[in-house]
């Protein structure tokens, strides 16, 4: 049998020729997320806000959506400069994601009110460090709650959103490298297995939901100064030189080294990948 090969005198098909962007005015048209409107869950403060501003400056609307009655001081200075600045807006709903019905309520308004939905990133989250022997059912089940079902219920609000629309969308759920290693003196069992559980649940939804050309993926994070970090290194100072000698790049990281993973996930750049997890760790968990 003879096999024929490709070579570089090989005329280009004519299918890849259109698909070049050679000459192209604008630049990198796939990473706009112009006229888009996106939920953020957990974006009163920490990552969830500084991913808020990333997609504000891709072009989006966004929804911050938090528990907390007021957010964070940022968040005002935000809407500010979103408004000033970007051209566009952001929003803030105070919600529970564990609160199912109020959550669907309100997305379902956001919906109503934009005429569109298109992209979520799932960043409410709760972290509780208590050693397996003494974690009680209570606690196990409030983790569970938030970080899982609660991650699940916010996708599937938006997700009947998009799909009422039809134009489907792109979600990014925020798991960690935690769930995919057992942090070395970091006693989280519940976290961590919750975690995991998000990276599970990202592969189911994107099966069930690619049908609608709704994408989804997971973050998973290394080490990021938040304020639920901080709150950690007040309680264990050491750890502020332990942790970073447990990666490759041999330092923690900031929030704002997750932006570019966002608008990659949530834009046409990412336009064929779902099911996917992007672990962005400074090589903790390949080491
Ligand atoms: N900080 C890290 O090192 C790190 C690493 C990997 C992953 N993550 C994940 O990133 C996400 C953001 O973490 P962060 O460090 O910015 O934490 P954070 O505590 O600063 O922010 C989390 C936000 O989620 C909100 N939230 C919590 N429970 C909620 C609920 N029931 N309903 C609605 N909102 C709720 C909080 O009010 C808060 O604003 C979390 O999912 C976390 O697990 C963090």
């Amino acid at each position: 049998m003879s096999v024929s090969i490709a070579t570089s005198e090989a005329p280009v098909p004519a299918t890849v020729q259109r698909d070049l962007c050679l000459g192209s005015k604008s630049r990198m048209p796939e990473f706009s997320l112009a006229g888009k409107v996106v939920c953020v869950s957990g974006a009163a403060r920490g990552l969830g806000l500084t991913q808020a501003e990333a997609l504000l400056e891709a072009g989006a609307k966004v929804y911050a959506l938090d528990r907390l009655e007021e957010p964070s001081p940022e968040f005002w200075e935000l809407q500010k400069r979103a408004v000033e600045e970007l051209g566009t807006e952001i929003h803030y709903r105070r919600i529970d994601v564990r609160d199912t019905e109020l959550l669907n309520n309100a997305i379902e308004a956001i919906a109503n009110t934009e005429g569109r939905m298109d992209g979520l990133v799932a960043a409410a989250g709760i972290q509780q460090e208590t050693p397996a022997l003494e974690y009680s059912a209570k606690d196990a089940n409030t983790m569970f709650e938030v970080n899982v079902t609660g991650v699940f219920m916010t996708a599937q609000a938006v997700a009947k959103q998009m799909i009422r629309f039809g134009n489907g969308g792109s979600i990014a759920l925020i798991a960690s490298m935690s769930g995919t290693v057992a942090n070395r003196g970091l006693i989280c069992p519940a976290y961590n297995a919750s975690k995991a559980a998000v990276i599970q649940l990202a592969r189911n939804l994107a099966s069930e939901w690619g049908q609608f050309n709704i994408r989804v993926n997971t973050i998973s994070p290394g080490y990021i100064v938040t304020a639920m970090v901080e709150k950690l290194f007040e309680q264990y100072p050491e750890r502020r030189d332990e942790w970073p000698k447990q990666n490759m790049l041999g330092r923690l990281s900031t929030p704002n080294e997750y932006r570019g993973a966002t608008i990659f996930l949530l834009s046409d750049a990412s336009s064929f990948m779902t099911g996917s997890d992007l672990r962005m760790d400074g090589g903790h968990a390949a080491w």
